[in-house]
């Protein structure tokens, strides 16, 4: 039997119940092929995914984020890779990424918030609070299919706005992502 080509990884990782145990024995016997239809996002000449090596290397911060105003805090918790916390008090409307960076959260955000990369990619712990937030779009489920070590919590941090529901959200970070630098995308910009 074949894996329809359209059915990403990341799709059949979300599905539930018995058609999720159907679809991951699946997508175990019969990995899902390239798709030589497939049109990915532009990239530079110089970002080439066969050419890099895995890396847990930090890019630089580089946002304006600022602690949140007394009584107006909300709280997310980073795992490291270590396996340490950090709790930090956020503010309505930041996004992961911003909050992790200004914080020294070991993150990288080579493509700068573009949806451009995954090496922001972080992992939502627990499905509870998975659920509560808003669906991927099809650029972030892009790049996801490209991280290292995706789970069906998977998120970009640069794509995950804190709100209320999301109040006391604890994210993991990846042993590893897969290499890339803001270099490799200023010539987007
Ligand atoms: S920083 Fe590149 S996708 Fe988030």
């Amino acid at each position: 039997m074949t894996i329809p080509r359209t059915a990403s990884r990341n799709l059949l990782l979300r599905q539930k119940g018995p058609l999720q145990r159907f679809l991951r024995t699946l997508s175990t016997t019969h990995p899902p092929r390239p798709n030589p239809k497939r049109v990915d996002m532009p990239r530079p000449s110089s970002y080439s995914l066969t050419r890099r090596s895995f890396s847990a290397a930090k890019s630089a911060s580089h946002n304006n984020w600022s602690p949140p105003k007394a009584g107006e805090e909300l709280y997310t918790t980073f795992i490291d890779k270590g396996g340490n916390e950090h709790k930090i008090a956020v503010s309505k409307g930041d996004n992961l990424l911003d909050v992790a960076q200004a914080n020294d959260i070991d993150i990288e955000g080579a493509c700068q918030r573009s949806c451009a990369c995954s090496t922001c990619h972080v992992i939502v712990d627990g499905e509870e609070m998975y659920e509560k937030m808003t669906e991927p779009d099809d650029s972030e489920n892009d790049m996801l299919d490209l991280a290292f070590g995706l789970t069906k919590t998977s998120r970009l941090g640069c794509q995950v706005i804190i709100d209320e529901a999301l109040d006391g959200i604890r994210v993991k970070l990846p042993s590893m992502t897969r290499n890339a630098q803001a270099s490799d995308f200023s010539s987007q910009k």
